[in-house]
């Protein structure tokens, strides 16, 4: 459609009641324009929340059971928690030292699930191994656990988000 020189149209050109052609040039910037936009938003959403990381500390507490489970000498008790709809666990143990604590239940080194081996926590998945405490005695692992908040209310013991 040829614009005429004169005779132009107040509402502007093209008339409003003539449709304007969308070229698949046009179609196509605009397809990849807002997909750069929402990857943009996505890509800043994640900066921000790794700048900023939410409290994992402020995760709703849990009751894993009664404090009558847990003695000091007793072994370690793996208890799992739904924290946020995702599965997640904790090593339960009364130290004499410490009083409760909660490891949580990833190994340090790649995230795998350990487990209590009659003298300390061993990783079935490359090796590592922590003592009672939670210190690495064999490596890779980098760390010790991490732990969880643990806290007794009312003979119930709960258990929230990593602390450390
Ligand atoms: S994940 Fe535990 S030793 Fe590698």
């Amino acid at each position: 459609m040829e614009r005429p020189d004169d005779d132009v149209p107040l509402g502007g050109w093209p008339p409003e009641d003539e449709p304007r052609e969308v070229t698949r040039r046009t179609f196509l910037l605009l397809g990849m324009g807002t997909i750069g936009g929402l990857l943009a938003l996505a890509y800043a959403g994640l900066g921000l929340r790794y700048l900023w990381p939410p409290s994992q500390a402020k995760i709703e507490l849990e009751d894993v059971g009664s404090s009558d489970e847990f003695k000091v000498g007793d072994p370690p008790v793996l208890k799992v928690t739904h924290n946020q709809g995702s599965e997640g666990g904790a090593w339960i143990v009364r130290l004499k030292d410490e009083g409760l604590v909660a490891y949580d239940m990833h190994c340090t080194h790649l995230q795998c699930p350990y487990t209590w081996a009659g003298t300390s926590f061993s990783c079935p998945c490359h090796g590592s191994a922590f003592d009672i405490h939670g210190n690495v005695i064999h490596p890779p692992a980098p760390r010790p656990l991490r732990r969880r908040l643990v806290v007794e209310e009312g003979g119930r013991v709960k258990v929230g988000g990593i602390i450390s």
